[in-house]
C-alpha cells in the first residue's frame, strides 16, 4: 500500500491517519512485542500496557515541551465530556468563568458550562455566521473570572487564531485544541489548561489528552462523580478504570511519527504549505470560491469555501468523490465545502485538490 493508492482523505474527524503508522499498528496488530496477543487483549495492568501509556506521554512531553509542572492525562467522553469536566473542576462555587465564543464547538462548551454555574459569554461572531476572531481589544474581560475559554481552531466553520488571547494577569486560560492539537508549535506554560480530542491529528476517536497545570488541582470540590474528577485521573495515571488501550497505543505511535518528522516545527511548515495550496487556488478564482472565514484568521486545518450556488458545490462534492478526495462536504451549518488537511494529509492530496478545482472552475466558472 502507498499513499497513492489510499483516498485523498478529507475527513474532519475522525480522519486520515499516518500511513506508517498504520502500517506498524498493522504489523504488531496479532502479536504485539512477542506477547502472543493484540495491544487490545493484554491487561492495563501489565508491564507491556504500563510501557505503551509512558512512552505515548513522555513523547507528547517532548513533542510539545510540556513542562514538569503539567500533568498529562488520557480520559474518555471525547472532547464533548471536557465541556463539562473544566467548569465542574476549575470554576469553583460562586465563581464566573469567561468564554470566547467563535464557533459551533465554543459555543457548546459555553452551554455546557452555563448548566451548573455563572458563565459569560466575553464576545460571539454568530451574527457573522462565526466568519471572524475578535481582537485583543473586542474582549471585555473579568479579572475576577474562574478562567478564560476558547477554543484555538473551530472545526465547522475553519477559523483558526494565530494569536492566543490573552487573560487578565492570574486568570488561567482554558483551550479546546481538539482540530490544531500538534499541528504547530504551542507554548504550554501559557495556558492552565490544554485538551484535545484526539480524532483529528493525533489517533482513534475514543481518548481525549488533557494537559493541566498542577495547581488548577487545587481547585477541584470534593465529591465530583469519580470520572470527572481531574485529581482522580491525576491519581490513577489515567487508569483509575480500563482506559481506551487501543487508541492509546494509536496516539503514542503519532506522536513518535511526529517526532521522526522533526517536531511540531516542521509538522507546522508542511501544514502551511497544504493549506496555502488550497487557500492559493481559492484567492486566485476571481471570485468563483469564496472562503468563509476572513484572510487573517482562516485555519490551517479546516478550509472552509463556496462555490457561487449549492447546486455546483453539490456537483463539485460528487465529482470529486469519483476521483477518490473524500470528505469535501460541508458541515450543513455552514454549508459548501470543507477541505480538513490534518498533519497527516499528504501534500500531494492539497495539490490533487487545488488541479480538480481549477479545473471545476474551467468547466462551470
Ligand atoms: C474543536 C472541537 N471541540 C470538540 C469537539 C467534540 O469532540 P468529541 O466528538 O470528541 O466529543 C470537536 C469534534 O469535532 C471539535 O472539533
Amino acid at each position: 500500500m502507498t499513499e497513492h493508492n489510499r483516498a485523498h482523505n478529507f475527513n474532519a474527524g475522525p480522519s486520515i491517519l499516518p500511513l506508517p503508522v498504520l502500517e506498524q499498528a498493522q504489523k504488531e496488530l496479532i502479536d504485539f512485542k512477542g506477547t502472543g496477543m493484540s495491544v487490545m487483549e493484554i491487561s492495563h495492568r501489565s508491564k507491556e500496557f504500563e510501557a505503551v501509556i509512558a512512552e505515548a506521554e513522555q513523547d507528547l512531553r517532548t513533542l510539545m515541551g510540556i513542562p514538569s509542572n503539567y500533568k498529562v492525562l488520557f480520559l474518555q467522553g471525547g472532547a464533548t465530556l471536557q465541556f463539562a469536566m473544566v467548569p465542574m473542576n476549575l470554576r469553583p462555587a460562586g465563581a464566573s468563568a469567561d468564554y470566547i465564543v467563535t464557533g459551533s464547538w465554543s459555543k457548546s462548551a459555553y452551554k455546557e458550562a452555563q448548566k451548573f454555574g455563572a458563565t459569560k459569554s466575553v464576545f460571539s461572531a454568530e451574527a457573522d455566521n462565526f466568519n471572524h476572531l475578535p481582537k485583543q481589544e473586542d474582549l471585555k474581560l473579568d479579572p475576577q473570572a474562574a478562567y478564560l475559554y476558547f477554543t484555538s481552531n473551530e472545526t465547522i466553520h475553519g477559523v483558526e487564531f494565530n494569536s492566543d488571547p490573552v487573560p487578565p494577569s492570574g486568570v488561567p486560560l482554558i483551550v479546546d485544541t481538539s482540530s490544531d492539537f500538534i499541528s504547530r508549535p504551542m507554548d504550554v506554560s501559557k495556558y492552565g489548561l490544554i485538551y484535545a480530542g484526539a480524532q483529528k491529528n493525533a489517533g482513534p476517536a475514543g481518548v481525549v489528552v488533557t494537559i493541566i497545570r498542577e495547581d488548577l488541582l487545587e481547585r477541584v470540590p470534593a465529591n465530583l462523580p469519580t470520572m470527572m474528577d481531574y485529581k482522580v485521573q491525576v491519581a490513577g495515571g489515567s487508569m483509575h478504570n480500563t482506559p481506551p488501550c487501543f487508541s492509546i497505543y494509536m496516539v503514542g505511535l503519532v506522536f513518535k511519527w511526529a517526532l521522526g518528522l522533526g517536531g511540531l516545527s516542521e509538522v507546522q511548515r508542511r501544514n502551511e504549505t497544504k493549506a496555502n495550496v488550497i487557500y492559493q487556488t481559492i484567492d486566485e478564482s476571481g471570485g468563483f470560491y469564496k472562503g468563509h472565514a476572513q484572510a487573517d484568521c482562516r485555519s490551517k486545518m479546516n478550509i472552509t469555501f463556496r462555490l457561487p450556488n449549492e447546486e455546483l458545490e453539490n456537483t463539485f462534492a460528487s465529482e470529486a468523490k469519483k476521483l477518490n478526495m473524500i470528505g469535501l462536504k460541508g458541515h450543513r451549518s455552514v454549508g459548501g465545502l470543507r477541505a480538513s488537511t490534518y498533519n497527516a494529509l499528504p501534500l500531494e492530496s492539497a495539490q490533487a485538490l487545488a488541479g480538480f478545482m481549477k479545473e471545476f472552475q474551467r468547466k462551470h466558472g
